[in-house]
């Protein structure tokens, strides 16, 4: 088949597709051009991340499509079920990132509580003339061992979330819609050895009222979890992390919020505007800032890559 990897495709991937005899175009197409160039190429498959929007437009105009594939979890830029009630295959990868998801997390957490990103941006300025001054305010950090981690969307990222915070010492609490009072988790560490742990799944509210870090993983794109109503109830001094998807907590509601001081940071990867985020949020002091990387290390990318080769095969 012909396959367009319109937002790339790890190396790991197109060796698995190119080795199963696929015609592998690896060319960026600009979004406006999209249809003409499928047509023109009469591209059987097309690959997508989350920068590609494949809407109804493509999918009415580009007969030759037999594939959608997102390598990723989110398909917020795909019309999936348009595509399917047309008989277009969607595929995703969701399982292949949640570490790396989840690992991005904790870096947020643990930078944010010792200043990390602020110090990086002021050493370089002012680490040679006032290195005291920068070690008095930046000296004022604190542990992650001992507090409260709520997570918000108990799916195969906030469970791998929940693994390693409860390693660095954490509590750790859940909301999701399904699961009953608890899920039981099994760690498998590096050396084989398993621990089983619980993880209390509870109401919004509860969350939010005894959490010091929240962190939300819900799927759904377009859903303002987080307004005003919601800081109002979370304890002073709170530190929120949005890897999920932009506007999940409200930008403007957040902003709010760190003035009055009842959010101490907040960690975002994603953002209402992409790829143009508000400036108001790139430059807030307290905000731990990320252009998108939840999923994007080489583990990752690689294991999309062989997924969706893999899923692409079994329509082949
Ligand atoms: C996802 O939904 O998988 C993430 O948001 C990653 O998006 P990306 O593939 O554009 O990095």
């Amino acid at each position: 088949m012909k396959i367009l990897a319109n937002d790339g495709i790890s190396p790991s991937g197109k060796e698995a597709l190119i080795a199963t005899g696929h015609e592998l175009i690896e060319t960026k197409v600009a979004q406006e051009q999209l249809v003409d160039y499928i047509n023109a190429n009469q591209v059987d498959v097309i690959l997508v991340r989350s920068a590609t929007k494949v809407r109804k437009d493509i999918i009415d105009n580009c007969p030759s499509i037999k594939i959608i594939g997102r390598g990723g979890v989110g398909m917020d830029n795909i019309d999936v079920d348009y595509a399917r009630s047309k008989g277009i295959a969607v595929i995703n990868t969701p399982a292949a990132s949640s570490q790396s998801v989840a690992e991005l997390v904790m870096a947020h957490l643990s930078g944010m509580v010792r200043f990390l990103h602020q110090s990086n941006r002021e050493m370089p300025l002012e680490g040679d003339t006032k290195f005291n001054h920068l070690k008095k305010i930046f000296g004022a950090g604190s542990e992650l061992q001992g507090k409260t981690l709520g997570i918000v969307g108990f799916g195969r990222i906030g469970q791998a979330l929940a693994e390693i915070a409860y390693g660095w010492g954490m509590h750790v609490i859940a909301h999701n819609r399904g699961g009953g009072e608890a899920f039981t988790l099994n760690k498998t560490f590096a050396d084989g050895q398993q621990l089983q742990f619980k993880v209390p799944n509870v109401s919004m509210d509860q969350l939010l009222e005894s959490a010091d870090f929240i962190s939300f993983h819900i799927s759904g794109a377009g859903q303002t979890l987080v307004d005003a109503p919601e800081f109002d109830k979370m304890k002073n001094g709170v530190f929120l992390v949005n890897t999920a998807r932009g506007g999940v907590i409200s930008e403007p509601a957040l902003l709010a919020a760190l003035e009055s001081g009842k959010v101490a940071g907040a960690a975002l990867d994603v953002f209402e505007n992409e790829p143009q985020p508000n400036m108001k949020v790139l430059m807030h002091p307290n905000l731990s800032l990320t252009p998108h990387i939840g999923a994007a290390t080489e583990e990752a990318q690689d294991r999309i890559g062989t997924e969706l080769a893999d899923l692409i095969n079994t329509y082949a």
